[in-house]
């Protein structure tokens, strides 16, 4: 029997990801061909053991290095009651981007002071809420955010960071790149005084702390070093003016993952090395209490631990040009290909150790051309009919899908034990047409 080792795009699958003794591709003990026969396909797997052991990753590599922090997952990566269940069990705290998704936190029972709502637009009704919650932190993004949470606040204290775009490319794709000062998010520069001297001001508000975040999937830990240089520095000098001690400092989240085997990211380790030797000088530099530091991890932590299961469709050979395959799933379900170029490795879960002999793009049901999953990619040959399981798709897939061409959003299990179990199911004809009155 072949064994997870000859098959080397198997180190993008999920930690538990083995060929079964069946031949196919297993995740969490559970047969993946099976579970597209029960669940029906696209079906979103996610491995609870991967999943967790990210979590405790984060908490154990900063935690080591530095004791006072917090990690926050960040759930518009993958947004599910169960996920946010899971998050809470592992210890972590949770940081919303808008009033959806803090209904999702408080229907999953997440404990409300270790919610904190970051977000460029935030409205009337979120803030309302978020006050009314009386959640952990509001993330002040701007000048009339800030107006406003005064004017709803009235007679409660509310605990709030500023967030402050430090000016810093990240160097990811450019979509992803919000810590430059040509960004809508985050207070600019020219707004930081006026911002902290009002914020101060305000009887009803509590100003805990700082907050960034400069981008999302970065393969760099330098960026981090130059923002934590920018914010450390002004942190110092709202200390001198208005003898402001900083308790909380937010560094956002943006750890970059794998989701080929020829593109490595630092390991967490080495981004909490990095992070935390910096951030212990520059305080110490700059006469500055050390303050409790957060990470907001969200594509780290649920990335790899997701795969989508699809069943091959028609396939199109075009000769000379190119072999399409179609799946039946696509830019509705994840659309990152299309947006960012994004790639991701797959197999052919009932046939995980067969020879690659064809180059192929995976194309979905979607009535766009640019509707690609994964552009090119060596794969042994298909017939309709074989499952193809999608590494990396846990994170930024399912929460970015959409119901184009009145498809539905697909159903997602979670594994482990040789268990599984559904975390959300399909949707129905119905769920798509209940909205409109007849
Ligand atoms: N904190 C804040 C304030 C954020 O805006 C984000 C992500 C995070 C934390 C988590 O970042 P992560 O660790 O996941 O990189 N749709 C894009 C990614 C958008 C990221 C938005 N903000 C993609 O599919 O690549």
């Amino acid at each position: 029997m072949a064994g997870k080792n000859d098959v080397p795009r198997m180190v993008v699958f999920p930690q538990t990801a083995e060929v079964n003794k069946q031949g196919n591709l297993a995740i969490g003990g559970c047969d993946t061909v099976a579970l597209a026969k029960e669940y029906g396909t696209p079906l979103y797997v996610f491995d609870e053991t991967d999943l967790r052991s990210r979590c405790r990753e984060f908490k154990t590599e900063f935690g080591k290095r530095y004791t006072n922090t917090d990690v926050s997952y960040s759930p518009k990566a993958f947004t599910a009651k169960a996920m946010i269940k899971l998050v809470e069990e592992e210890g972590l705290d949770l940081d919303v981007v808008s009033g959806g998704e803090l209904a999702f936190a408080l229907a999953a029972g997440f404990p409300v002071k270790r919610i904190s709502f970051p977000g460029n637009n935030k409205s009337e009704e979120e803030l309302e809420l978020a006050v009314r919650e009386s959640i952990g932190h509001i993330v002040v993004d701007n000048l009339p955010e800030l107006h406003m949470l005064i004017e709803i606040a009235g007679k409660k204290k509310v605990d709030i960071l500023l967030r402050l775009n430090p000016g810093i490319d990240p160097h990811t794709h450019k979509f992803n790149a919000v810590g430059l000062s040509d960004s809508k998010f985050g207070l600019p520069k020219a707004d930081w005084d006026e911002a902290v001297a009002k914020a101060l001001a305000a009887r009803n508000l509590n100003v805990d702390g700082l907050h960034f975040h400069i981008g999302s999937g970065l393969f760099q830990y330098e960026p981090y070093l130059k923002s934590l240089d920018v914010v450390l520095e002004y942190a110092a000098a709202i200390k001198k003016k208005y003898g402001f001690q900083m308790r909380l400092l937010s560094i956002g989240g943006g750890f970059g993952a794998q989701y080929v085997p020829e593109e490595v990211p630092p390991p967490i380790s080495a981004f909490a090395d990095a992070i935390i030797t910096r951030f212990k000088e520059r305080c110490r530099e700059f006469k500055l209490e050390t303050p409790k530091l957060m990470i907001e991890p969200g594509r780290k932590i649920v990335a790899q631990a997701g795969v989508a299961l699809y069943t091959v469709g028609v396939i199109k050979n075009i000769p000379g040009i190119r072999t399409y395959v179609s799946v039946d799933g696509g830019m509705g379900d994840n659309i990152r290909q299309p947006m960012y170029g994004a790639v991701q490795e797959a197999l052919i879960a009932n046939r995980p150790t067969a020879k690659d002999t064809d180059t192929v793009t995976i194309t979905g049901k979607y009535c766009e051309s640019g509707d690609i999953l994964i552009k090119e990619i060596k794969l042994p040959e298909m017939k309709a009919g074989d499952i193809l399981a999608v590494a990396g798709s846990g994170a930024y897939a399912v929460p970015m899908s959409s119901n184009y061409n009145a498809a539905f959003r697909p159903a997602i299990v979670f594994v482990s034990d040789g268990r599984a179990r559904l975390v959300r199911r399909r949707e129905t004809l119905e769920d798509l047409t209940r909205h409109d009155p007849d």
